[in-house]
């Protein structure tokens, strides 16, 4: 089993490399790739030091699957070229990610979908993945009517030069800015592009991208993405109301259930969700379970992921397991 990396040296890239040496041992060859100003560094991998190629030398090499994390342009640009060499891509950019023909894979919630022909499978964006996660076993159960979703995005969601902004002006030094303003001691209600409607694109991805997981195009999403000055974990305040009365207890019950999630909602002990305690973790944590008690059938809930793991490599290294484990690749 032949797996490239494309965009191996960026933030996501090394995740991915790390996640797949903890997750799946039976690779025997990973073919790191980069743009042509990575060549000649090195990645490291099981302890042995492996050289960075070119995308092209990389599709060359037909490996079975290719994960992407290297930007929307790259990817379109090549993703076909690997699809036609006969690799499966897993990418984790927002270019596929609406194309009808390309499935949208968290595979707790619908790797089910994936078949043999399927060559591009998108990863969707990290607020999402955390996102349905959560929601998943509710709507199943309650039905989701609507739901307001306040993000607190960290740095790293952006890349290396925006925690590199983060890390200068915490060091006083003055260096390339990733953002429109300081982010250090700072936050700002913008994450991605404006549209013309006032929403940004990082909105609007949790808007489509949650009904298209969820396979439900009735559920309403109305969505405020800030960026935090936090180095990695994304978190979510998240208003909720459903179709069918719950239970609080009901809803701690489901979500303990499901394979991926930790419930941590202690008030008393001071237990709940943060960037600190889930960075590093494969998990999705939820906290602050409680009723809205001015809407009928309405919950909030708190959601905490780690964005360069569950959020990005940890969900595109288990959509890999899964088509090696049901010989889909
Ligand atoms: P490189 O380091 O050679 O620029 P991040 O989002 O953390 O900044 O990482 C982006 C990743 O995508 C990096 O590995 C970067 O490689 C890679 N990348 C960016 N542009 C290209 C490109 N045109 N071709 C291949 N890889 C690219």
């Amino acid at each position: 089993m032949k797996i490239a990396v494309v965009g191996a040296t960026g933030l996501v890239g090394g995740v991915m490399i790390q996640v797949l040496e903890e997750m799946l041992p039976g690779i025997d060859r990973l073919i790191p790739a980069a743009s042509e100003r990575s060549i000649g560094k090195k990645v490291l991998f099981n302890g042995n030091e492996i050289p960075v190629v070119t995308v092209q030398e990389a599709v060359e090499e037909k490996p079975e699957i290719a994960l992407f994390s290297a930007g929307a342009v790259t990817s379109r640009q090549w993703a076909p070229e690997f699809a036609k060499a006969g690799t499966t891509v897993i990418d984790n950019s927002s270019a596929w990610r609406m194309e009808e023909h390309v499935p949208l894979i968290v595979p707790e919630i619908n790797a089910g979908l994936l078949t043999r022909d399927h060559k591009i499978i998108a990863n969707p964006n990290c607020s999402t993945i955390q996102l349905v996660m959560a929601l998943a076993p509710l709507h199943a159960r309650f039905g989701i009517r609507r739901m307001v979703v306040s993000t607190y995005q960290s740095v790293t969601g952006t890349g290396m030069k925006a925690l590199q902004q983060m890390m200068n002006e915490r060091n006083g030094i003055t260096g390339e800015m990733a953002y429109k303003h300081p982010i250090d001691l700072n936050l700002f209600p913008h994450g991605g592009d404006f549209m013309p409607d006032g929403y940004t694109s990082e909105e609007v991805k949790l808007v489509n991208e949650t009904r298209k997981i969820l396979n439900d195009p009735s559920i309403l999403v109305t969505a405020t993405v800030v960026r935090v000055p936090v180095k990695g974990g994304h978190s979510e305040a998240v208003n909720v109301e459903f179709n069918q009365p719950f239970e609080t207890d009901e809803v701690r019950d489901l979500l303990n259930q499901t394979d991926g999630i930790i419930v941590q909602d202690d008030t008393a002990a001071f237990l709940y969700p943060m960037p600190l305690t889930a960075e590093g973790r494969n998990e999705v944590f939820v906290g602050r379970i409680r009723r809205d008690n001015t809407l009928p059938n309405t919950l909030n809930m708190w959601i905490v992921s780690d964005n360069l793991r569950k959020g990005a490599a940890t969900n595109a290294v288990q959509i890999a397991g899964y088509l090696i484990r049901h010989h889909l690749v």
